[in-house]
């Protein structure tokens, strides 16, 4: 069996760590051989791969990023995009492939299934917002990083007498703000799923002023004012249509300072919650995906994801993933809202 490897959508910490488990379980157990699509979907649309077997995987675990490199390449707006990653995988001998990815990947690796490609998932997003797992790799180790800036937000912030506002990723689930604002004992923290009042927020950081305090706010990109629309710097869109995130957090700065007649400033920690070394929880979680996803290409279980129940890891439809996103329930949220102010 030849069985290809491809990650997809914005990378993110432990993605080394399934490639290397897919592949160290495949060659030694399985006896399979591989081959590594670079780039995403550009890889079997191209024909682009590279060598991967047990030498390549050697030291990787600890390691952010993707060896195989990673794209938004969507072929669903390439004309006749399946049937030439049909081709290059016919050409190529690859009888399988394991598609590790977020929303936009699964999804593709959803249409391919329909169209007879053999594929296995792995959900991959530090956002945390795909459905059928209780968690994706990634996600422990954003709000690790969210929360350390927090942690140091609050000692500068009480030094100057500032609203520091911390802008997270999380373009529609508010997870990472969620989180890391717990953690870090944020004041304010405003996701996607709820829209939030300015009038409400200038009350919160006047009472934590009062306090003798600093406010901090966390903020997911994603979040949007009740009576306005998302605020971002850049709306130019990405191959599978979404519009570049990211100015929430500045804009939120102004308007409050325009209320409250206090100094805020804003940090917007974009990539760096994506970059660097995973933590222990991610590569434990990532190695086992990447061992269970090669277990299902054994067993033929072909348009399934490897997924996170509990402890334990299963198998669900592809299409189960990928259909609706997974955001933050309302009642997670209120349980935040009785630190806010
Ligand atoms: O992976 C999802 C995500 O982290 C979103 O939260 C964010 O909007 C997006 O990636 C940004 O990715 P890029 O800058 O690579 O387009």
């Amino acid at each position: 069996m030849r069985v290809g490897v491809l990650t997809g959508g914005g990378d993110c910490p432990g993605l080394n760590a399934v490639i290397r488990a897919v592949v160290r379980r495949g060659v030694t157990e399985y006896g399979y051989e591989f081959v590594g699509f670079r780039d995403g979907w550009r890889g079997p649309l191209e024909g682009l791969t590279v060598e991967l077997g047990i030498p390549q995987v050697r030291g990787i675990l600890p390691r952010g990023g993707t060896i195989l490199g990673s794209s938004r390449t969507n072929p669903a707006k390439i004309d006749g995009g399946f049937a030439r990653i049909e081709e290059n995988l016919k050409a190529l001998g690859v009888d399988a492939l394991v598609a590790i990815g977020g929303e936009d990947t699964l999804g593709v690796a959803t249409a391919l299934h329909d169209h007879g490609v053999h594929v296995v998932g792995v959900p991959k997003t530090i956002d945390n917002d795909l459905n059928a797992t209780d968690y994706t790799f990634g996600f422990d180790t954003a709000v690790t990083i969210a929360t350390e800036a927090i942690d140091r937000l609050h000692t500068t912030a009480e030094s100057h007498h500032r609203i520091l506002i911390c802008e997270v990723m999380g373009r529609h689930a508010g997870w990472i703000a969620l989180h890391s604002g717990m953690a870090g004992g944020a004041n304010v923290i405003l996701i996607p799923e709820v829209r939030f009042s300015l009038d409400e927020i200038a009350a919160w950081v006047e009472s934590r002023f009062r306090a003798t305090y600093a406010p901090i706010i966390v903020i997911a990109e994603g979040a949007m004012p009740v009576d306005g629309d998302l605020i971002t710097k850049d709306a130019t869109l990405d191959a599978f249509g979404h519009v570049k995130l990211s100015g929430i957090g500045e804009w939120l700065a102004k308007q409050l300072e325009q209320r409250t007649g206090k100094e805020a400033r804003t940090t917007v920690l974009g990539h760096i919650q994506r970059g660097g070394t995973p933590t222990a929880f991610d590569r434990v979680l990532a190695t086992r995906f990447g061992l269970n996803a090669i277990t299902a290409v054994k067993d033929g279980d072909w348009g399934k994801m490897v997924a996170l129940r509990g402890t334990d890891i299963v198998r669900v439809p592809l299409r189960d993933a990928t259909g609706e996103l997974k955001t933050v329930p309302i009642a997670r949220y209120e349980e935040a809202r009785s630190f806010f102010g």
